[in-house]
């Protein structure tokens, strides 16, 4: 299946070149997925994803204009169907409105995948409250709307559905200048438990996805990507490098594939051991930093 690759791969994300399938390619035939976020990045690898195992997708942000582009460039190479929304996952209203988009284009949802979320590198010392309350909105709140509208329009009464949350590892280890980032997805880890407990005999399946650093996203570009680079950092993880969007997809795939089905309340790390290694405080990471 063919797609075209742009050189400046954060601004403007395109589908994969070649692709050889690992699972069954109608893995998810006739499933709809709700992306949020899926308009770029690791998002919209996971649309692609879905998309070419079957699975018919609405991706929504708050970018008109990326996820329309993203949708178009998704059923081009795919083949398959996709919906755009804008939408903020902080405003109730506009997830709601952009469900119920959803069901009347695509159907109902059988599958929900959180993952928009916003960050950036800072000190907790130089962090404003807004600061800290902008990534919790964006990321916690926001998962928390997404999931209740989802669940409440297509999933209770024991219709059933599964849930992916993208976190992250970074409260694992308390990451410098990621306070904001580790307390929102820590968060999230929480919230996949509570719902994986209560929504179970709903036979809801809600499960966490942790990715480590992943190569040409606005993550790593935002979170020091170049420096680890070139200070060789990737190669002296376990697995010797920094993953890719694919790996991440992958993982999201098996998560909300029939092979997943006894799987529930877990955060899968895919992370190639990165959390066990990586350097988290300021003399490692930022020599100069005055503590
Ligand atoms: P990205 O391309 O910036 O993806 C984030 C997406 O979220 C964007 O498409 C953005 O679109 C959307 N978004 C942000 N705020 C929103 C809001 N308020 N409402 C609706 N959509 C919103 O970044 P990425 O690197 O692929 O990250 C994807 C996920 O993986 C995130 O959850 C991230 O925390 C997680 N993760 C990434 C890495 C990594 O190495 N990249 C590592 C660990 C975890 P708009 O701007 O159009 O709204
Ligand atoms: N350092 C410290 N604080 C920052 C910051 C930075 N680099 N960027 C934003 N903030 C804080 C500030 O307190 C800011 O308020 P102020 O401008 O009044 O001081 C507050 O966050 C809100 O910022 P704003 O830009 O108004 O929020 P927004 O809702 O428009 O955007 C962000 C949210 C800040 C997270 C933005 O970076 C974003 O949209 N990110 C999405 C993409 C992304 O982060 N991808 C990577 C995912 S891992």
């Amino acid at each position: 299946m063919a797609g075209s690759r742009s050189t400046n791969y954060v601004d403007s994300d395109d589908c994969l070149l070649e692709y050889s399938y690992l699972f069954s390619p109608d893995l998810l035939r006739g499933k709809v997925a709700f992306i949020t976020g899926g308009g770029s990045g690791i998002g919209f690898r996971i649309a692609e994803i879905f998309m070419r195992h079957g699975c018919n997708v609405a991706i929504g942000s708050r970018n008109t204009s990326r996820v329309e582009i993203a949708a178009k460039k998704l059923v081009q190479v795919t083949g398959g169907r996709c919906l755009s929304l804008c939408m903020d996952v902080r405003h109730v209203d506009e997830v709601s409105s952009a469900v119920e988009e959803t069901v009347a284009s695509l159907g109902l949802i059988d599958i929900l995948v959180n993952n928009a979320a916003g960050n950036f590198l800072c000190p907790a010392s130089s962090l404003s409250s807004k600061g800290f309350r902008t990534v919790m909105e964006i990321d916690t709140l926001g998962t928390f709307n997404t999931t209740k509208a989802v669940y409440e329009r297509c999933f209770k009464q024991a219709r059933g559905g599964i849930v992916v949350n993208l976190t992250a590892t970074l409260g694992l280890r308390g990451q410098v200048m990621q306070v904001h980032a580790g307390c929102a997805k820590a968060a999230i880890d929480a919230m996949t438990r509570h719902l994986a407990v209560e929504w179970g005999p709903d036979a809801v399946r809600v499960n966490s996805l942790a990715p480590g650093p992943i190569e040409e996203t606005e993550g790593m570009r935002r979170l020091g990507g170049s420096w680890a680079r070139s200070a060789g950092l990737f190669q002296k993880l376990p697995l010797g490098r920094a993953g890719s969007k694919l790996d991440v997809a992958h993982a999201a795939l098996f998560l909300a594939s029939p092979a997943a089905d006894y799987i529930t309340g877990i955060t899968l790390l895919v992370d190639g051991g990165s959390w066990l290694t990586t350097p988290n405080a300021f003399p490692d990471i930022l020599p100069s930093a005055k503590l």
